[in-house]
C-alpha cells in the first residue's frame, strides 16, 4: 500500500465525445493529479441511465469515454480506470446508504431539482432521485480522501460526508470522510454560440460545443465562428463580453498563460487573431488525443480487456469494504459452500 491520498472521480458516458469543458475541467487536472495520488477514475454508466439513454448507443458511449480518458493521459496501469456497472458493490452499497438517507435530505439536492424540472417532475425516476447516494457509494467504497469535481457537485460531496459520518456513528468507524477538491472557476467553459450558458454535452445547438472527437477542421471552424461582440477590445469581462472572455479562458487553459498576460499580448489586435490562436491551441492538443482514442477504439477487445483488468482491481478494494458494511449493518452472512 502506498501512502498517497486516494482520489476518486468519474464522468458519465452520455455522448460520443467529451467536450472541451470536460477536458479542461476534469481530464487535464485528473492527469496531473494521478501522480501525487492513488487515483481511481470511473465511467459512471449507472449514473448515465438515471436519465433515458439509448440502449443501442450506450456500450459505445462507455467505450468511447474510457478511450478518451486513456488518450488524454489517464494511465490505466498506474491509476484504476473502470466501468461502474462492472463492480456490483457500487449499487449494493448505494442501497445501504439509501436506508440512512432522509427523504427530505435527498429532496434538497439542487441537481435533482434541476434535472427533474427539465424532464417534467412526473417523469423523473427514483433512480434520478437516488443519484447522490450512488455517487456517495462510488466514493466511500475506496477509502477515498479527495474527490475532484466541478462546483455543481459540491452539495453531493457534502451529502457523502454526512452519510459517512452518520454511518460511522450508528454502526462503528467504517468510512473515511472524503474532501471535495472544487476545480477552479477558470475551468468554466461557455457555449461558443451562446456564451451566457455553460457548454454542455446536451446543449441545444452543436455549433457551440467543441468536442474532443470532432475532426480538427470542424473544431477550428467552430472556434472561428464563435459569437463575440461589437466593440473591438480584447479583454476579460464576463458580464459585458462573455464571448471574448470565454475565448480567453480557453486559450489560457490550453497554453498555461494567464488571462492577464493574454490581454496584454492581444492589446490592439483583432478578434480574428484571437480566434486563430484559440483554434490552433485547441486543435494541436486535441488532434493527438483524438487519434489515440480512435486507435484504441479500433481494437475494442483490447480496450475491453483493459477495462476487465481494471474492474478486477477496483473490485478487490470494493468487495471487502461492502462485506464490512453488510456485517456492520447486521446482514446475515451467506455461507459459501
Ligand atoms: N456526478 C458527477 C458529475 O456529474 C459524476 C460522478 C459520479 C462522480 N460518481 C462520482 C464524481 C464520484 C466524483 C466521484 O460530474
Amino acid at each position: 500500500m502506498s501512502s498517497k491520498p486516494i482520489l476518486f472521480s468519474g464522468m458519465a458516458p452520455s455522448a460520443d465525445s467529451l467536450q472541451i469543458g470536460n477536458y479542461i475541467g476534469a481530464l487535464l487536472q485528473w492527469k496531473e493529479m494521478q501522480q501525487a495520488n492513488d487515483a481511481i477514475f470511473c465511467v459512471v454508466d449507472l449514473h448515465a441511465i438515471t436519465v433515458p439513454q439509448d440502449p443501442a448507443g450506450l456500450p459505445d458511449h462507455t467505450r468511447r469515454t474510457a478511450a478518451q480518458y486513456i488518450a488524454a493521459g489517464i494511465d490505466p496501469t498506474m491509476s484504476i480506470l473502470f466501468v461502474q456497472s462492472h463492480v456490483s458493490a457500487h449499487t449494493e452499497l448505494a442501497w445501504i446508504l439509501n436506508t440512512i438517507t432522509g427523504f427530505g435530505e435527498a429532496s434538497r439536492m439542487t441537481q435533482f431539482k434541476d434535472k427533474a424540472a427539465k424532464q417534467g417532475t412526473e417523469a423523473a425516476s427514483l433512480g434520478l432521485f437516488a443519484y447522490p447516494t450512488l455517487m456517495a457509494a462510488d466514493i466511500l467504497l475506496y477509502d477515498t480522501n479527495v474527490v475532484p469535481v466541478g462546483d455543481d457537485q459540491k452539495q453531493h460531496i457534502e451529502l457523502t460526508r454526512d452519510l459517512a459520518n452518520r454511518f460511522n456513528s450508528r454502526f462503528g468507524e467504517t468510512f473515511v470522510i472524503p474532501e471535495a477538491i472544487i476545480m477552479k472557476e477558470t475551468a468554466r467553459i461557455y457555449d461558443l454560440q451562446n456564451p451566457e450558458s455553460k457548454m454542455s454535452k446536451t446543449s441545444a445547438s452543436d455549433s457551440g460545443v467543441v468536442w474532443m472527437m470532432d475532426e480538427p477542421s470542424k473544431t477550428a471552424k467552430k472556434i472561428r465562428s464563435a459569437v463575440t461582440d461589437d466593440d473591438r477590445e480584447i479583454r476579460f469581462d464576463r458580464g459585458a463580453k462573455p464571448g471574448v472572455s470565454n475565448l480567453l479562458t480557453i486559450l489560457s487553459a490550453f497554453t498555461g498563460t494567464s488571462v492577464e498576460l493574454l490581454e496584454q499580448r492581444f492589446a490592439g489586435r483583432g478578434y480574428g487573431d484571437l480566434k486563430g490562436e484559440v483554434a490552433d491551441a485547441v486543435v494541436s492538443t486535441f488532434e493527438p488525443i483524438r487519434s489515440r482514442a480512435l486507435e484504441l477504439l479500433d481494437d475494442p477487445s483490447e480496450l475491453d480487456r483493459i477495462l476487465a483488468v481494471n474492474a478486477e482491481r477496483a473490485e478487490a478494494i470494493a468487495q471487502p469494504m461492502l462485506a464490512k458494511v453488510y456485517d456492520r449493518v447486521g446482514l446475515l452472512p451467506r455461507v459459501r459452500r
